[in-house]
């Protein structure tokens, strides 16, 4: 049922993402997706149909002109961010808009979303989900309570299942992703900002494109998207972060291990991938350890999250608590979690790794 506080929000990009925050709104209250766009008929007619019969559209041209969203979430390919972003600035009414990462893909396009960003007069929020997940939030609300003493390291470990196929097979390409390091990790590139409240200054990495992909041709191409990679970014502050990225280790029992250490002790958080891919297709809890250096104790707890909340995405309930936020900027008005600049910092840093592994160099940002 609509009211005056009912918010519609029109999808662009109607994939596998795109569904995922379909199911979240339909839990945010006071939230109906009342139009999608997909050039892809089969893609927009399942989530038009997802969304509880929106109006489809082909173009995003058409649902921007359609007088029927108060709010946009784009989740189409990334490399088309850039041009779809440029026509919502362009429209006749400014919208609040949820992007997904990376909000773009290349150096060029990160310096003209600054400059045609900054004067779009409604909220622009990249999203970034991981920040998100209630084992993540509660590893940043120790930090932030001084559990570790002085933040001196934070190290992510994310040991998963290969890149999935996508819609035209999008995803194969470092041309259209902006590499591996833009395209996931631009999500981890994120949270060590978060989390160390500060900004870095190099970045350092190794990565190939050993195990996966290499028996598919598409144009007679096999794809060149890395699927092992660490990266080191230095911080202003001398903290240093570590990611730890493998493709072909979806047998691990946790996707993501990440771990805070300060003078004080260490933090770590454990994050059980997608229940879909899990033998049984149970949802899995996350967890907490702490570990005090002194007196040697280390507390493990379990992080209990809503199971409805979990299946409605791959994501450990992020999408919704994100989802809930944004519609309250949307609602109520305020300052977004994850800004343009935040979104296109993280796409820096991931070009600069990116960049790392091509020219074997420490790079400087
Ligand atoms: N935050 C996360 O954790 C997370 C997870 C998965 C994907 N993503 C991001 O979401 C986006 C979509 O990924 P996906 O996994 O849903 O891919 P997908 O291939 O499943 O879906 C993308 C859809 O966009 C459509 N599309 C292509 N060009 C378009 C255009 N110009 N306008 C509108 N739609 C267009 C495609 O036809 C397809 O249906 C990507 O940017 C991806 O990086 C984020």
């Amino acid at each position: 049922m609509m009211t005056a506080e009912t918010v519609r929000y029109g999808l662009i990009g109607a994939g596998m993402m795109g569904r995922e925050h379909i199911r979240n709104l339909a839990l945010v209250p006071g939230a109906i997706v009342t139009a999608v766009s997909d050039p892809d008929t089969e893609q927009r007619t399942l989530s038009a149909a997802a969304a509880g019969g929106a109006r489809a559209f082909a173009s995003h041209q058409e649902l921007l002109s359609s007088g029927l969203v108060d709010a946009l979430v784009i989740a189409s390919p990334n490399d088309t961010h850039m041009a779809i972003l440029g026509d919502i600035f362009a429209a006749p009414k400014a919208l609040p808009v949820l992007v997904e990462k990376p909000v773009c893909t290349s150096t060029a396009d990160c310096e003209r979303l600054a400059v045609t960003g900054a004067a779009h007069k409604a909220p622009i929020w990249v999203a970034m989900e991981y920040r998100y997940m209630p084992p993540v939030a509660e590893l940043i609300g120790e930090v932030r309570a001084g559990t570790v003493g002085q933040l001196k390291m934070f190290a992510i470990r994310e040991h998963r299942f290969p890149f999935l196929t996508k819609v035209g097979d999008w995803n194969r390409f470092s041309e259209r992703t902006g590499g591996t390091l833009v395209e996931k990790c631009c999500h981890f590139f994120d949270l060590m900002r978060l989390v160390a409240q500060d900004d870095p200054v190099r970045v350092y990495a190794s990565g190939a494109a050993d195990v996966n992909h290499k028996d598919e041709l598409y144009d007679g191409r096999v794809p060149d998207i890395l699927d092992n990679a660490f990266v080191i970014v230095d911080f202003r502050s001398g903290i240093r972060a570590l990611l730890d990225l493998c493709m072909f280790a979806e047998g691990s029992y946790w996707q993501e291990e990440l771990a805070a250490t300060g003078s004080a002790g260490k933090v770590e958080a454990f994050v059980p991938g997608p229940a879909r891919f899990w033998p049984g297709g149970g949802e899995r809890a996350s967890e907490i350890l702490v570990s005090p250096r002194a007196p040697k104790n280390p507390q493990r707890r379990t992080v209990h999250v809503d199971e409805t909340i979990l299946k409605a995405g791959d994501h450990h309930g992020s999408t919704y608590y994100q989802h809930m936020g944004f519609n309250r900027v949307v609602r109520e008005g305020g300052a977004v979690d994850v800004t343009l600049a935040d979104g296109l910092t993280a796409v820096h840093i991931g070009l600069a790794a990116e960049q790392s592994i091509r020219e074997g160099k420490a790079i400087k940002l």
